[in-house]
C-alpha cells in the first residue's frame, strides 16, 4: 500500500474507533480518537494497563491547543514555540469536556506535538486530536519500529504504520506546566538545561513527593523480560575476572551492554570469554545511546539470556533520560 493510501486508511480506522499504531520520532504511539470514550478504553485493555495512568494527547498544531488546555502561562508557550512540533510533553490545566479516561480523573492533561512526517500526516488526515501511549504491553520496552510493535500487540491492533527506526528511541520528556513551578516529571533527550535556558531559571525533576503524578516514575518501568542488572565498569571486569579464575565452570549465560571503551578493551585483551558470555559495545555518544537502546535490549531479551548486564553511564546531564531508563529497566521485581 503507498503512503498516501496508508494514511487514508488509517485515519478512516480512527473515525470508526478502532487502533492504528504509528511512529513518532521518540517511539511508536498506539493510537485512538482522543474523543471515542470506546476506543479509549481499547487502548487500556490491549495494554494491560491500569486506569490510573493517564494517556498523552497528540495533536497537529499549535491552534489546537486550547480547545484541549487552559490558564496556559506565557512560560508553557514559550516551551510549546521552541519544542514542538517535537519530543515534549507539556502537561497543563486541562479544559472541562476533556475525557475522565484520558487524565485519570485528574486536573490536568499531557499534550505533544510529534514531528515525525508519519504522525503529522496521520493528525492532518484525521483532522482530530489522538490519544497515544507508547504502543507496547504495561511495563514493557517501548517499540522503536514496526516489529516490534507487531511483537508487542500482534492482532490487537487494526493497523501498524511503519516508519522505520524511532529517531530518538526513547520518550519524550515530560514537563509539568500546570502549576506556579515546571517541574520535569519525566526527563527525556530535551535535557532540563535546554528546557531552563528557554524559561529562564533551572528546572528540576519531581521529587517522589509528587511523583504519583507520572506513574511512570516510580514503578518497574521499560523492562525486559529477563533478569537485568545495572553494573559499573570496575564490577563486570571484576566479575569476568574472577569468572575466568574458575574457568567459568558456571553457565549463566549473559549479554553485558558495555558502554566504554576502556572496559571493552581491557576484557578483550586479557579475558578469553565462553561462548555463553557477549560483549554488546554500545554507541559512545548520548543520541546515538538512546537511539539503540531500547532495540538493543529488545534482541538480548529474546535470546533467552539468564540476565543481561548494563554498564552504568556517564553521570551527566545529557544522559539524564538513558541513567533513567536503566534505573527502571533494572529495578528490582
Ligand atoms: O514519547 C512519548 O511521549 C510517547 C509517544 C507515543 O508520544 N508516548 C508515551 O506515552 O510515552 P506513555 O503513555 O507510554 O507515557 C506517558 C506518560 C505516563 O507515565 C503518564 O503517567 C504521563 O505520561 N502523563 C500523561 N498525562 C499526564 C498528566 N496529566 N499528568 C502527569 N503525567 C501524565
Ligand atoms: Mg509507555
Amino acid at each position: 500500500m503507498t503512503t498516501p493510501n496508508m494514511i487514508t486508511k488509517a485515519a478512516a480506522i480512527l473515525h470508526r474507533g478502532g487502533l492504528v499504531a504509528f511512529p513518532t520520532e521518540t517511539v511508536y504511539g498506539l493510537g485512538a480518537d482522543a474523543q471515542n470514550e470506546a476506543a479509549l478504553r481499547a487502548i487500556f485493555r490491549v495494554k494491560a494497563r491500569p486506569q490510573d495512568h493517564p494517556l498523552i494527547v497528540h495533536l497537529a498544531s499549535q491552534a489546537h491547543l486550547e480547545a484541549w488546555a487552559r490558564d496556559i502561562s506565557p512560560a508553557a508557550r514559550a516551551l510549546a514555540q521552541a519544542f514542538w512540533p517535537g519530543p515534549l510533553t507539556l502537561v497543563l490545566n486541562k479544559q472541562p469536556g476533556v475525557l475522565d479516561l484520558l487524565t485519570a480523573g485528574q486536573p490536568t492533561i499531557g499534550l505533544r506535538i510529534p514531528k515525525h512526517p508519519l504522525a503529522q500526516a496521520l493528525l492532518q488526515t484525521f483532522g482530530k486530536a489522538i490519544a497515544a501511549p507508547s504502543a507496547n504491553k504495561f511495563t514493557h520496552i517501548s517499540p522503536t519500529t514496526a516489529a516490534a510493535v507487531e511483537q508487542e500487540l500482534g492482532t490487537a491492533v487494526d493497523l501498524i504504520i511503519d516508519g522505520g527506526n524511532c529517531a530518538i528511541g526513547l520518550e519524550s520528556t515530560i514537563v509539568d506546566m500546570s502549576g506556579t513551578t515546571p517541574v520535569i516529571l519525566r526527563p527525556g533527550m530535551i535535557t532540563a538545561e535546554e528546557i531552563g535556558a528557554v524559561l529562564g531559571h533551572a528546572i528540576f525533576p519531581a521529587s517522589s513527593a509528587t511523583a504519583t503524578r507520572a506513574p511512570g516514575m516510580h514503578h518497574l518501568h521499560y523492562a525486559p523480560n529477563t533478569r537485568t542488572l545495572l553494573q559499573t565498569a570496575t564490577d563486570i571486569y571484576a566479575y569476568l575476572r574472577n569468572c575466568s579464575q574458575s574457568n567459568f565452570t558456571q553457565t549463566v549465560s549473559m549479554s553485558i551492554m558495555i558502554h566504554s571503551q576502556d572496559l571493552l578493551t581491557a576484557i578483550t585483551r586479557e579475558i578469553k570469554l565462553p561462548d555463553h558470555i557477549t560483549l554488546l559495545p554500545m554507541p559512545a555518544n548520548a543520541n546515538d545511546y538512546a537511539h539503540d537502546l531500547y532495540h538493543l535490549l529488545r534482541l538480548q531479551d529474546q535470546r533467552n539470556l539468564d540476565q543481561i548486564i548494563i554498564e552504568t553511564v556517564p553521570n551527566d546531564p545529557n544522559w539524564d533520560a538513558i541513567r533513567d531508563r536503566l534505573f527502571k529497566a533494572t529495578a528490582a521485581r
